[in-house]
């Protein structure tokens, strides 16, 4: 495995497969490696011919107020996880690398995808994740890459990204794992207290309760699906969650929905911080 930390290195590197016509999977993080992007570069060993994983705590995608500078940085144990998966190249910029002090005039506008969810309430984040992947996609030229589903806005945003601007990436959804009490797996599962900790999988036994009733229930009208959400809603409260949101939306689109009907396909999706944590999950269904 090699550890490469300037552009023009990296793409010497990648030109001989990128010549031969080899297929390049890449594997974007920010680093704190767990189960759920180890799954990510084991699916991408799998299926290409080169594997490529990045680890760069994008600032970009992060807003004043959160935790830019107590994001967790592991770099020593990422990169033995990372020679363990199989990795043949990783990509670790200094920041100046990927953003050189002079200014940055381009950025994605993204239009109704964003106003709810993470988007409403974390301005600019989508922005920053749009720029660098899509910096991070002209750097590495990968035939394949590799996106976790917990963060379904993102990987929603991207796919639709790469179809609007004809980029020739094909993305794979990388599902969401799990600890054994269902608890998502994230970097930032490590913020959490032993109390917070003990809370945090009921998150998850919500929406799965949530998915339960309306997999079940046939057509749902308005009223059962708000009294279904503000009940959940109340229990998460009860225990100490603090909800960002807590939604059903439309596969599609992203937009909140009133009605859910037993012949489509949704997100039930939540965020919601227990002290200073902020955790994410979801399930389609
Ligand atoms: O999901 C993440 O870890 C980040 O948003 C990504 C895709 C690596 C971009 O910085």
């Amino acid at each position: 495995m090699m550890t490469i930390n300037s552009i023009t290195s990296l793409r010497e590197a990648l030109k001989p497969a990128r010549q031969a016509g080899k297929r390049i999977g890449l594997v974007p993080t920010m680093g704190a490696l767990h189960e759920g992007h180890l799954s990510l570069i084991a699916e991408a060993r799998q299926v290409c011919d080169v594997v490529v994983t990045t680890i760069f705590v994008n600032p970009t995608q992060f807003g004043p107020n959160e935790d830019l500078d107590r994001y967790p940085r592991t770099l020593k144990q990422d990169l033995e996880a990372c020679k363990e998966a199989g990795v043949d190249f990783v990509f670790t910029p200094e920041t100046t690398e990927l953003y050189p002090p002079e200014a940055q005039f381009l950025s994605i506008r993204i239009a109704e995808l964003t106003d709810h969810l993470c988007g409403a309430t974390r301005p600019g984040h989508f922005n920053g994740v749009l720029q660098i992947v899509n910096k991070l996609f002209n750097i590495v030229q990968p035939t394949d890459a590799w996106f976790g589903q917990k963060d379904i806005q993102q990987l929603i945003l991207l796919e639709t990204m790469v179809r609007e601007f004809n980029i020739p990436v094909r993305i794979h959804r990388g599902k969401t794992i799990r600890e054994a009490d269902g608890l998502a797996m994230s970097s930032r599962n490590r913020y959490l207290s032993a109390q917070e900790r003990a809370i945090a999988p009921q998150l998850y036994a919500e929406i799965t309760s949530i998915r339960d009733y309306l997999k079940h229930g046939g057509d749902i009208t308005a009223e059962d699906l708000d009294r279904t959400l503000a009940a959940a809603r109340y229990r998460l409260t009860e225990i100490g969650f603090k909800i960002d949101y807590l939604s059903i939306v439309d596969v599609r689109n992203l937009q909140p929905q009133q009605r859910v009907y037993s012949d489509r396909t949704y997100i039930i999706a939540v965020a919601a911080k227990i002290g200073n944590t902020r955790l994410i999950d979801n399930i389609i269904f």
